[in-house]
């Protein structure tokens, strides 16, 4: 009997975990469906050498490796924008379908973040069935708990905050840290928290300066001549708007970036007394080892892909609800981005311990 055969992508930018997704999907696939993965992203499916077996063998000794084995690309989402060579939007994706189905292969799982799996649904009404694993270090996708890649990121910011410490008090300086977080602040809050951060400020919460400027002069009242700001690269100033340094055009969003340094020039045009320093912590958050509840969660999770291809059981994507690894409709997960709730717990217990939100 010929064997039953699938391609998973790895679409969008890279988040720590996508190889254990890969390596925990192809093992319990194994060894009844083939597995197959197109190179960096969906460009694999247009190129005549971008489809490769990923055999067993092939994902083995990958599970601490940070970005994916299959490579990843932001450059080329098959349903809009523009697309290289001859390809249009409406031409892409109905040829990607073609050449899936010449190799033989009756689905697609597809990783990545609200893009990539508004990609999925649009494959499964083309006639090519999927399965969307949640990725993406900003922990934004709807009807699931968690994205794997957000964790690793959330250490690495953590680790940024204590570096900052030291050196803030020793200068007695106000230090601001951005860090991603595009349309949520779940990195910046999450690390701010972890790290004890007198300021934490996020996309869902439009700050005001004036109660930064408070929490800064509060501090120095209690003779602590320095603080720490974490600002995510979406947060915006109440009446202001989200920096792009690139515009968002058809199929690609736009590229963020100067929230951190905005902020600096208001603070230094408001406080002369005080010295203020801006890191952006940038794709460093996106690197390196994957820690260990990342390679959990993308290992429970290609696990769980695999068993939905098993049972034939298409048009979902994998997700954990309270603790649990299951799936929701793909249509469910598209249609509300998981942010931050400025009246729910978290935010409350980010105040009541002192922490400054900008309102
Ligand atoms: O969506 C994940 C993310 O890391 C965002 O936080 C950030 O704005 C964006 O990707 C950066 O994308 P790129 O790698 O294209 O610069």
């Amino acid at each position: 009997m010929t064997p039953r055969r699938v391609c998973i992508v790895t679409g969008g930018g890279d988040a720590p975990g996508i190889n254990a997704v890969l390596r925990g999907f192809v093992h319990a696939a194994a060894p009844d469906i083939e597995v197959y993965g197109s190179r960096f992203g969906f460009e694999g499916l247009l190129e005549a050498d971008g489809v490769v077996p990923l055999p067993v063998d092939a994902v083995r000794g990958i599970l601490h490796k940070g970005g994916s084995v299959l490579g990843c690309s932001t450059r080329l989402y098959p349903f809009h924008g523009t697309l290289p060579g001859q390809w249009t939007p409406d031409d892409a994706a109905p040829a990607m379908v073609a050449r899936l189905k010449t190799l033989g292969i009756e689905a697609l799982v597809l990783v990545g973040g609200d893009g990539t799996m508004r990609a999925a649904h649009d494959f499964c009404t083309l006639g090519m069935p999927c399965i969307g694993v949640p990725k993406t270090i900003d922990d934004d996708v709807g009807g699931t708990d968690q994205t794997f890649g957000f964790e690793t990121a959330v250490e690495t910011a953590t680790r940024a905050v204590d570096a900052l410490h030291s050196t803030a008090e020793s200068h007695r300086r106000i230090m601001v840290l951005e860090v991603m977080g595009r349309y949520a602040g779940w990195i910046a809050l999450t690390s701010g928290m972890a790290g004890g951060a007198d300021v934490v400020l996020i996309p869902e919460i439009p700050y005001d300066l004036q109660r930064v400027l408070a929490k800064i002069e509060q501090r120095a009242r209690l003779g602590l001549r320095f603080s720490i700001i974490v600002i995510a690269e979406g947060a915006a100033p109440l009446g202001g708007s989200i920096l792009e340094i690139e515009k968002g055009r058809p199929g690609h969003l736009p590229r963020l970036g100067g929230a951190g340094a905005r902020l600096v020039a208001e603070l230094q045009a408001a406080d002369h007394a005080s010295d203020v320093r801006v890191t952006v912590l940038g794709h460093v958050q996106r690197g390196g080892t994957p820690c260990a509840i990342d390679r959990m969660l993308g290992t429970r999770y290609g696990a769980y892909a695999a068993k939905l291809v098993r049972d034939r059981d298409y048009g979902k994507m994998v997700c954990l609800r309270g603790g649990q690894v299951e799936a929701i409709a793909l249509s469910t997960a598209l249609a509300d981005r998981k942010r931050i709730d400025p009246n729910g717990e978290f935010v409350a217990a980010a105040r009541s311990i002192g922490i400054e939100l900008g309102q």
